[in-house]
């Protein structure tokens, strides 16, 4: 009897040790976010450059393509090694090589060249020196050649007769996007609705006509038509600008979004009521989309004569995930494309007499305050801005 019940108490202890120490591990493990896929686990292999370009420099690509080199030099793409604020999380995260395939994605832009594995998942790469390293390379981050060459040819939309280098037509050019802009997250503890990052995903799960198959229109929003020569004394034509604009963009972010505020009809007790109306008219994705980092505050604010806030009602579109033990989306504020979403602002006119004005801000924020300091960022550019502020009169402070 005795020695039964002892039995069942040590099998019940180890159990109990197991599973803490499960959990315990589970607080412990390096964060691995997503699913390392065969597209992206090596940087782009550049063996075989033509000897009519010799280098991959966009600068190499400026001398006949100047225009496009211009736009190109003013996106976050020729930034995405310098970016501050990538050096910073890429040290907070442990310097993964794996970040830099997509960041600085050929393999000379790497001081180590990838030759295996150390584990099944990929996270763990076998390094070796890289004779053929250009740092001067990698500081053009998502250069021209990441997006335009493979296994010694030139991809491009139209053939490209008379052009000096070897060119490769792609049928869509949509499909240079998704190399880097769709990471998966399938594994069996994960838990997303989307993937990180899941851009591509989101126009897919929101827009049935976009689903599978070829990948959904990037470049006719991020890339516009404008009609001018690709080279020098070539013939103009219909081609795309290299402005991929998005979060670092106040300009994108507004034209993406429908804001209005109005005063609804009175109910019957004397409150008024407001109604915020915010619509993503413009990104067929939800906006903020990519990382998970990005999102909006709507408030809205009762100010007295001074200016002073009387009341504030305050609300967050993010994407909220538990990242331990196992990674969970939780909820999904964020604005899919065209559902508009309503914040009523209530108040009784009675309890504030001295009311004079109600004032609706939206901001948009490229991370939070709160992990800009636990990564110790040290920003120069503010990592928030307004897209939308007005204020509409209500009654002045009444008659005594
Ligand atoms: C010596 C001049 C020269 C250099 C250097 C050069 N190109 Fe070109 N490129 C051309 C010409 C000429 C064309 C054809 C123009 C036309 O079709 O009107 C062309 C066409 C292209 C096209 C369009 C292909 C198509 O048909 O869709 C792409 C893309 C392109 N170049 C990318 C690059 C990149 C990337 C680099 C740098 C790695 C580069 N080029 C360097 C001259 C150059
Ligand atoms: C080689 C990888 C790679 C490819 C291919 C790529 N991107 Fe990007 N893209 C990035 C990275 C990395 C960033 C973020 C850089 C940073 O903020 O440090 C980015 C940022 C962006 C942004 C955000 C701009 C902002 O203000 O934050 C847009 C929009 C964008 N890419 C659109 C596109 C489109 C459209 C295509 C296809 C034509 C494309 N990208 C292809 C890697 C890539
Ligand atoms: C993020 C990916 C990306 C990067 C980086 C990039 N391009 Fe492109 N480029 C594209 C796409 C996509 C198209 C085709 C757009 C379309 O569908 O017409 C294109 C088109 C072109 C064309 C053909 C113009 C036309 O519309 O026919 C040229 C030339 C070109 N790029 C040169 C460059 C040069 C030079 C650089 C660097 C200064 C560069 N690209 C950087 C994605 C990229
Ligand atoms: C109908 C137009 C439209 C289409 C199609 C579209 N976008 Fe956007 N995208 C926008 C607008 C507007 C913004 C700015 C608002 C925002 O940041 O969400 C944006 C922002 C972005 C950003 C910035 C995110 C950040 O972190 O700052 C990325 C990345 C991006 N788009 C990638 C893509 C990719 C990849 C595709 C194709 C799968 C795509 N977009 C298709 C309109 C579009
Ligand atoms: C599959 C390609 C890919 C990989 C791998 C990847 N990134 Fe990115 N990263 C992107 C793209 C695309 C963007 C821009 C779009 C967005 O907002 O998601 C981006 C944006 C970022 C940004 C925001 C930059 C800004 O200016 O706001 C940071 C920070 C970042 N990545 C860090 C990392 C780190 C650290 C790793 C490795 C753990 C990593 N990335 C791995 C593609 C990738």
């Amino acid at each position: 009897m005795t020695s039964g019940w002892s039995r069942r108490s040590i099998v019940l202890s180890f159990a109990l040790v197991a599973l803490l120490a499960f959990f315990a591990w589970r607080f412990l493990r390096p964060m691995n976010i997503f699913v390392v896929s065969e597209a992206f686990e090596r940087p782009v292999p550049t063996g075989s450059i033509p000897a009519s370009l010799g280098s991959l420099s966009a600068k190499k690509c400026a001398a006949c393509h100047q225009s496009i080199y211009d736009e190109w030099s003013t996106t976050i793409h020729s930034q995405a090694w310098t970016d501050p604020y990538y050096q910073v999380d890429w040290v907070f995260d442990g310097r993964q090589q794996i970040c830099n395939n997509c960041h600085i994605p050929l393999d000379r832009k790497q001081e180590h060249l990838v030759v295996g594995f150390e584990d099944r998942e990929k996270w763990r790469p076998i390094l070796k020196p890289n004779p053929d390293f250009d740092p001067q390379l990698q500081h053009e981050g998502v250069t021209c050649a990441a997006c335009h060459f493979r296994d010694g040819e030139i991809l491009g939309v139209s053939g490209g007769e008379g052009a000096p280098h070897p060119v490769r037509k792609v049928a869509d050019s949509n499909e240079m996007c998704r190399r880097c802009h769709v990471v998966g997250g399938d594994r069996w503890d994960t838990f997303y609705r989307l993937p990180p990052c899941g851009t591509i995903v989101e126009i897919q799960s929101t827009q049935p006509g976009a689903a599978s198959g070829t990948a959904p229109g990037c470049v006719q929003c991020h890339m516009p038509l404008t009609e001018r020569t690709i080279v020098a004394g070539g013939a103009a034509r219909a081609v795309r600008m290299h402005l991929w604009r998005g979060g670092h963009d106040p300009a994108a972010v507004k034209k993406g979004l429908s804001v209005t505020l109005e005063e609804m009809p009175r109910s019957p007790r004397d409150g008024r009521s407001f109604a915020l109306t915010i619509t993503n008219i413009g990104a067929a994705h939800y906006l903020p989309t990519g990382t998970p980092d990005r999102h909006l505050t709507v408030s809205i604010r009762l100010l007295d004569q001074k200016g002073a806030v009387l009341r504030e009602t305050e609300h967050v579109l993010s994407r909220v995930i538990m990242w331990r033990p196992f990674i969970v989306d939780l909820w999904d504020s964020r604005l899919p494309r065209g559902e508009p979403r309503v914040y009523r602002f209530e108040y009784a006119a009675d309890d504030y007499p001295d009311a004079v004005a109600i004032e609706a801000t939206v901001r948009y924020h490229l991370l939070a305050e709160s992990r800009r300091k636990r990564i110790d960022y040290e920003n120069v550019d503010p990592i928030a801005y307004d897209v939308y502020r007005t204020r509409i009169t209500v009654n002045s402070p009444r008659e005594k």
